[in-house]
């Protein structure tokens, strides 16, 4: 649009003030405007990717909204928090995670922030102390958008979860080769993170786990964490060596074309949310219960 103006502008002008007034007067117009704005040094030499609109889609600070609603946890974690923009969603006790948070959204809950790497965090003697003994209700993993970050995020989340406690995991559903590499390249990012849909599927056939097609790199939701299970962990490095890959990903089709991700608002309609509030408050889960409840959720 600026060149085309630009254009009519020198077709209507210079005829009337020739062309060192021209040049004299566009001159003018560049000190008027001021320097170009340089590009903000984190999306530095990063591309955007041409994507299909989807802004007919629920986002997912939307779906976190209504599972915040849904559910009414006691107890919300975070692994990435960047400006905030998914923490000002909670109304619980809070923890914050993130080695670089710069938060400019409005927060308003009772939040414990924590400026470290995830790992670190989870290697205190009692990280979740300001739960005060209670589980992680609501977790929200969208740290590092590296598969093995995202993996152990997980298994750290699941040693301090309960049976009736929702684990969701940002950027499942990469929209390109491109958005899914581990050298990061594009503005939009989800790493290799989906990884974590076949590694749960194979090792931890028990979960019961849910892609859901919200915008704009979908997310997996988590039912029936078993604070007990030390399968990941004993198989944490055969995992990583199995499936961590060099880029370009070889990102499977499923994935790119989201065939096996549920609708977001017939995930939300289901009765599976008031169960789990149910069973939390009357002391826990029993496992049948918990696998009645999610014997019906949505699935593709
Ligand atoms: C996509 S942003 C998080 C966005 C936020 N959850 C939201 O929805 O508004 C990812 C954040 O993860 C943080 N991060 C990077 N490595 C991390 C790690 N090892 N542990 C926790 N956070 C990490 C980055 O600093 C960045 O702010």
């Amino acid at each position: 649009m600026a060149g085309r103006s630009t254009e009519l502008m020198k077709s209507a002008l210079r005829p009337v003030v020739g062309e060192r007034g021209w040049r004299a007067l566009r001159r003018a117009r560049r000190r008027l405007a001021g320097p170009a704005p340089a590009p903000a040094p984190a999306q530095a030499g990063l591309r955007d990717e041409p994507h299909p609109d989807d802004s007919h889609k629920m986002s997912r600070h939307r779906f976190l909204t209504e599972l915040h609603e849904k559910l009414k946890p006691r107890t919300y974690l975070e692994t990435g928090v960047s400006t905030g923009l998914s923490l000002a969603l909670s109304r619980c006790r809070s923890i914050g995670i993130d080695p670089a948070f710069a938060i400019t959204s409005e927060i308003r809950c009772d939040v414990a922030l924590y400026r470290e790497g995830s790992d670190d965090f989870f290697a205190r003697p009692d990280p979740t102390a300001h739960f005060g003994g209670d589980p992680i209700d609501l977790a929200f993993i969208d740290g590092m958008h590296l598969f093995e970050y995202a993996l152990r995020d997980f298994m750290n989340i699941e040693r301090h979860a309960a049976a009736h406690s929702v684990i969701v995991v940002d950027d499942m559903l990469p929209r390109s080769v491109a958005e899914a590499a581990r050298d990061r390249v594009t503005r939009m990012w989800t790493g290799d993170v989906f990884r974590l849909i076949p590694v749960l599927e194979k090792y931890r056939p028990d979960l019961v786990c849910r892609p859901v097609d919200t915008r704009p790199t979908g997310v997996l939701v988590v039912f029936g964490a078993d604070p007990t299970s030390t399968v990941l962990w004993d198989h944490y490095d055969d995992i990583v060596r199995a499936y961590v890959r060099p880029d370009p990903q070889p990102v499977p089709a499923e994935i790119l074309r989201r065939s096996h991700a549920v609708e977001p608002t017939a995930l939300l309609a289901h009765g599976v949310w008031a169960d789990l509030v149910a069973m939390r408050d009357a002391g826990g889960p029993e496992r049948a219960a918990l696998a009645a409840a999610t014997a019906t959720l949505p699935a593709k």
